[in-house]
């Protein structure tokens, strides 16, 4: 048994996600979260909505509400909609948490403390009618790369293009649309991180197992250009963090806060601490899976994050570790995503377009999506949702492969044999050589989820569920049972029992079906298969069940025609 830290990269707060960001993220480390517990592991899973920054003062105010507020409601409505998709976090915390603002200054005084952080005067845009500095996405105006007029202060959403606040051109306030802007010298604090350069690209070269999207993404940042810059880790705003030393007060820093992307990260060591208060346990419960001084040596630790994650991942966040000169866990591995995109676009927040979460659980159940992005996540390269796709998964893999053998030889035994496990018979050369396949099928299906390939796992898992089909469609006990009821008898009990198997290792992919088929199994025997005939066997003839109610309904051509016209607009 090996203990397993899992974190998914934290949402905004800013607005429901959609399913690109979804598949991005929280949905794959969830499927592995579940897998490793399903393999005895002992996991810790953590992930928090991210809340601070411009998009959680803006959405508020579009919202007409308090920040701090808008914040608490929409973090009730992210922690329901992750219920929904049966994310099954440990603890899904808040950056805004009293834990992460006590660590990200404890990290802060730390750095400044081994010569880490650098006071810098700089120009920042400064708005008169608004009465304030504008940092990040509070300035738009003219993006000085591709000519997109509503490019942000942070970065240009046409071209991708990272900017500074002072790059645009007509710039104007987002707050009132003022131009009536200047140019004012303040001081900000910047992370060394270039001080950690030679450590940071030892530490990446010494990951030869992570994937190429995530190690080239880090060397990029290290090398292109000038190499890897120091990063402006406070603003001026007045939600977030105040920036403190510790407990102490920051001589010229009054009135500002930590930049969003230095308060993040920190939070996944903070929503540990917010776990532990939240079980009433002791800051020993969590310091054994963030500190090596504390038991963390032992702790794999796996992070999941969209691709445009990965810089702050692989080298701001460490450089706060490394800079901390404290024994705090560095990760072990990083599964990074490239995007999913809606039916010939982008899906886009600040737009609106494609099918967020909560729409997506109105129109069908949880596991539905989950089997379809998880089988189609975009690992390789970007993948595309189209209706015609996500219609032609469903009902293929699950209606047609996975639920009709499941109704198939459920029915069968009942209208037979009663609904109850039958006896007789013993495994022939055919049965033995299936149980052979489907033992070499759960071998590739687990390495495939221990190296975290997801769309691998998927063709792996599906790859059994054809082969009892297969073994189904041949073996045939609907016309054995005309001349050997005892043969028949002997293939039902094996398909049944095959059942339960398909639960057990299909709960990481559709945890509800899971729950279906082992409470139709009458069981709660739901160990891993280590040994596949060892697990054919668990249910013992005399066994009851039920037969289930349909697993899985059709996608109907209606169907995909009326959401294909409903999310084809802009959600208002
Ligand atoms: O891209 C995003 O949604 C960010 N909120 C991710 C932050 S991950 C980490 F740093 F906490
Ligand atoms: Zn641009």
């Amino acid at each position: 048994m090996s203990r397993i830290l899992i974190t998914s990269a934290i949402p905004y707060i800013n607005g429901i996600k959609h399913l690109g960001n979804l598949i991005g993220s929280q949905l794959p480390a969830d499927l592995y979260a579940r897998y490793m517990r399903a393999r005895g592991n002992e996991v810790l899973f953590l992930c928090a909505t991210d809340e601070h920054g411009t998009p959680a003062e803006l959405a508020a105010a579009k919202a007409g509400m308090p920040v701090a507020e808008y914040c608490t409601q929409m973090h009730r409505t992210q922690s329901k909609l992750a219920a929904g998709f049966r994310l099954s976090f440990d603890h899904f915390g808040r950056s805004s948490s009293p834990q992460n603002h006590r660590l990200t200054q404890y990290f802060a005084g730390k750095l400044a403390e081994n010569g880490f952080i650098e006071e810098v005067s700089e120009k920042q845009v400064y708005s008169n009618a608004d009465g304030r500095f504008l940092p990040d996405r509070y300035i738009e105006g003219t993006c000085p790369n591709c000519g997109y007029d509503k490019a942000r202060g942070d970065q240009c959403e046409n071209c991708t293009k990272q900017l500074d606040p002072t790059d645009l051109i007509d710039p104007r306030s987002a707050i009132s649309g003022s131009t009536e802007l200047e140019v004012r010298e303040t001081k900000h604090l910047y992370l060394r991180q270039s001080a950690m350069k030679d450590d940071l690209d030892a530490w990446i070269d010494s990951k030869t197992d992570w994937p190429v999207l995530t190690t080239s993404i880090a060397k990029k940042w290290l090398h292109d250009g000038d190499g890897l810059k120091d990063r402006g880790i406070t603003r001026d705003l007045n939600w977030g963090i105040p920036v403190k030393k510790g407990d102490e007060d920051w001589p010229g820093m009054e009135g500002k806060v930590f930049y969003v992307w230095f308060d993040a990260p920190i939070e996944y060591i903070a929503c540990a601490a917010e776990w532990a208060e939240a079980q009433g346990k002791e800051e020993s419960d969590w310091w054994r899976w963030w500190r090596t001084d504390a038991g963390a040596e032992d702790v794999r630790y796996v992070q999941f994050m969209g691709k445009d994650n990965v810089p702050f991942h692989t080298l701001s966040f460490p450089a706060t570790i490394m800079g901390s000169q404290e024994p705090w866990k560095l990760v072990d591995y990083i599964k990074s995503f490239n995007y999913l995109n809606y039916d010939g676009g982008q899906f886009s927040t600040s737009q609106g377009r494609g099918v967020f979460m909560d729409q997506a659980l109105e129109i069908m159940p949880a596991d539905y999506w989950r089997w379809w992005l998880l089988s189609n996540a975009p690992e390789t390269s970007d993948s595309e949702f189209t209706w015609e796709k996500f219609q032609a998964g469903v009902n293929k893999d699950l209606a047609d492969v996975l639920g009709n053998f499941v109704s198939r030889v459920t029915k069968f035994c009942r209208s037979k044999f009663g609904e109850e496990v039958p006896e007789g018979g013993a495994w022939g050369a055919h049965e033995k050589q299936v149980i052979f396949d489907l033992q070499n099928g759960l071998e590739a299906y687990q390495t495939h989820m221990d190296n975290i390939d997801v769309r691998k796992a998927a063709a792996a898992l599906r790859e059994m569920w054809v082969d009892g089909n297969a073994y189904l469609q041949e073996a045939a006990p609907w016309s054995t049972i005309k001349t050997d009821p005892q043969q028949a008898a002997m293939q039902i009990r094996l398909a049944l029992n095959l059942i339960r198997v398909y639960a057990v290792i299909s709960a990481p992919f559709i945890p509800d079906a899971s729950v279906k088929l082992l409470e139709a199994m009458r069981t709660d025997a739901t160990d891993w298969p280590d040994d596949m005939q060892t697990a054919l066997e668990a249910l013992e003839p005399g066994h009851g069940f039920v037969v289930p109610e349909t697993l899985f309904a059709k996608v109907l051509d209606e169907q995909r025609e009326e959401w294909a016209e409903k999310f084809s607009g802009i959600r208002t």
